[in-house]
């Protein structure tokens, strides 16, 4: 989150590393045991001009930084194929299954998981050229091919005074969110992002391009709301839109002895969300290593362009701030405002968890906990990595409630399996450094910090299964969809094999969140 502090963080982050040189490092924990590399040799034959090799200046653009939210993504294809059309993704598909060719999918490239969109000796199908983006003749519903990064989509619809329910940070890709679920500003009113999509043309294992709605393949429509990558390659989503012209939106951010303050704050917002056109993402961002400290900073969100200070966040201002950018604004520039929080080109990490609870007491709980666990296993990271080398560390909260689940579950439903009778906050941790050298100690001082903080949540009653995908780690990947509950996982995993009896999105894609693996 930013702040004009982390602003300066950040600027001095991406001086480093550009002077640097950063190599590509490799996550242990990926298996290329397994991989075919005969893909590329059998789509070459068929599909020549859109197959890439590493001496060709699309293949290095196209698995660079640039490209790969965190450097640990980098791995080494062996070619990048380019489809241009859906035609194009049903032909590799088919070509893929009877050559038995190993592959992954690349849409935005920002779930930082080794694995998950790139592959080492295999097919990096790249969705870059497939860049749909077309308004209906009544311009209620947007149609956006998988290229595109939730940015070009504001800017795009900007025009018409017009948005859609995406991500919250311009860089972020639109495939990768809409099969994870999509936590987005409007939630409150319209869901998760996957609900506000009316159609999606899938190409399916077969090498069949099939329209998935409500009416048509309804069992698919409903498991591509979060069911990731399990039951085909997405070429289009048809997603509703909603007017917008300008919401009043910022980051508030507080100091240190004010942390405690911002985070009663929160549980009090969570415990009591009645008012649909509000969202908040709060975090606390550390700041210094000796003694360990932190801020906190808030992303408050009103979709109104007429309301300042709306009484669900009066809380929050009584607090004194150090930072604030609350505004009117579009969202295409709201945005860019919170994407400048991303470095590019250095080594980042997410881990996931859930909170759930009724009350303001369990919430405030939860919270508390959760961030002084974070903090206080923060020396036993700082003790292996220099200060110096450490961009960004912080959790965050994203409360979702009643209104929210209603909306879903108006909308038709999705595989989540939130339970709207109940209060959850999504948390994530994010941890961003300079250098693979320190990937490992990173890694795994996320995860042991991650199941502490689980652990502690369950012995205090307010554990939830759920994870969020999009803010989950290489190390919660297994067994992930348990995390929606017995029977949804069961129902995916029948509409997977129903569509993809032979497994290929499991097999020859074998990266990211697979169900049954
Ligand atoms: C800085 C940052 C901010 C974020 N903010 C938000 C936010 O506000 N809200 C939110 O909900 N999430 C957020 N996320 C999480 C985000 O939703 C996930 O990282 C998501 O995977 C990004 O989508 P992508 O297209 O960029 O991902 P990619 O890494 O390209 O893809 C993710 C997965 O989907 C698969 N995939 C991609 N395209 C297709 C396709 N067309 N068909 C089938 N499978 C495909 C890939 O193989 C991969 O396994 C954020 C992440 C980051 C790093
Ligand atoms: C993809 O798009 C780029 C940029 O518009 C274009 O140069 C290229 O020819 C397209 N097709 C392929 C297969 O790369
Ligand atoms: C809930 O929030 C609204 C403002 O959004 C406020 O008017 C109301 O008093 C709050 N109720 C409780 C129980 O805190
Ligand atoms: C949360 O922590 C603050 C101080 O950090 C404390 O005042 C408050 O009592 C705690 N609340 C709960 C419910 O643990």
């Amino acid at each position: 989150m930013s702040s004009s502090l982390l602003k300066f963080l950040l600027a001095s982050v991406v001086t480093l590393a550009s002077a640097r040189g950063i190599s590509l490092p490799r996550d242990a924990e990926v298996s290329t045991a397994a991989i075919s590399s005969a893909g590329c040799a059998a789509l070459s034959k068929v599909l020549s001009t859109k197959v890439f090799y590493a001496d060709s200046p699309v293949y290095q653009y196209e698995n660079s930084a640039s490209e790969f939210w965190s450097n640990v993504q980098i791995l080494a294809p062996l070619c990048v194929f380019r489809p241009e059309s859906s035609g194009d993704v049903a032909t590799a598909v088919s070509v893929l299954r009877k050559s038995s060719g190993s592959f992954a999918v690349r849409g935005g490239g920002h779930m930082g998981i080794a694995g998950a969109n790139n592959i080492d000796n295999g097919v990096l199908m790249v969705m870059s050229n497939l860049t749909t983006l077309s308004l209906s003749s009544d311009k209620s519903i947007l149609s956006m091919g998988p290229s595109h990064r939730w940015g070009e989509v504001y800017k795009f619809l900007a025009d018409y005074d017009l948005t859609v329910p995406g991500g919250r940070l311009s860089p972020v890709g639109v495939p990768g969110l809409l099969l994870a679920g999509g936590v987005n500003f409007y939630g409150n009113q319209v869901g998760f992002s996957a609900d506000n999509v009316i159609q999606y043309e899938v190409v399916l294992a077969t090498g069949n391009i099939v329209y998935a709605s409500k009416s048509s393949y309804s069992d698919l429509f409903w498991a591509l709301k979060g069911g990731s990558s399990n039951f085909g390659i997405v070429t289009r989503f048809d997603i509703k839109t909603i007017p917008s012209k300008k919401v009043w939106a910022g980051i508030y951010s507080v100091a240190s002895a004010n942390v405690p303050a911002l985070l009663a704050a929160t549980a009090e917002y969570a415990a009591n969300i009645t008012d649909p056109l509000s969202h908040i993402v709060p975090a606390t961002i550390a700041t210094t290593r000796d003694p360990v400290d932190f801020i906190a900073a808030v992303i408050l969100f009103y979709d109104s362009d007429t309301i300042t200070y709306p009484d669900c966040f009066k809380q929050f201002f009584e607090i004194p701030s150090i930072g604030n950018t609350m505004a009117f604004k579009t969202i295409a520039d709201f945005a860019d405002e919170t994407g400048t929080a991303v470095v590019p080109g250095i080594n980042d990490i997410f881990a996931a968890g859930t909170i759930v609870g009724t009350t303001y007491d369990e919430l405030l709980m939860g919270i508390n906990l959760t961030n002084s666990i974070f903090y206080e296993r923060l020396p036993l990271l700082y003790d292996q990595v220099p200060a110096s080398e450490i961009s960004i560390i912080q959790i965050d909260w994203q409360p979702i409630g009643k209104l929210w689940m209603d909306a879903t579950t108006a909308a038709g439903g999705n595989a989540l399996g939130l339970d709207s009778s109940k209060i959850y906050l999504a948390w994530a941790e994010v941890l961003e450094w300079i250098g693979s050298e320190y990937d490992d100690i990173c890694l795994q001082w996320i995860k042991e910090t991650t199941t502490v903080i689980k652990e502690a949540t369950k012995t205090a009653g307010i554990y939830s299964s759920f994870d969020y995908m999009g803010d989950a780690a290489s190390f919660q990947t297994e067994a992930f969809f348990a995390g929606y509950g017995a029977e949804n996982e069961a129902k995916l995993l029948s509409i997977s094999r129903k569509y993809d009896p032979n497994r290929l999105f499991q097999t020859l894609m074998p990266g990211g969140f697979k169900i049954g693996a």
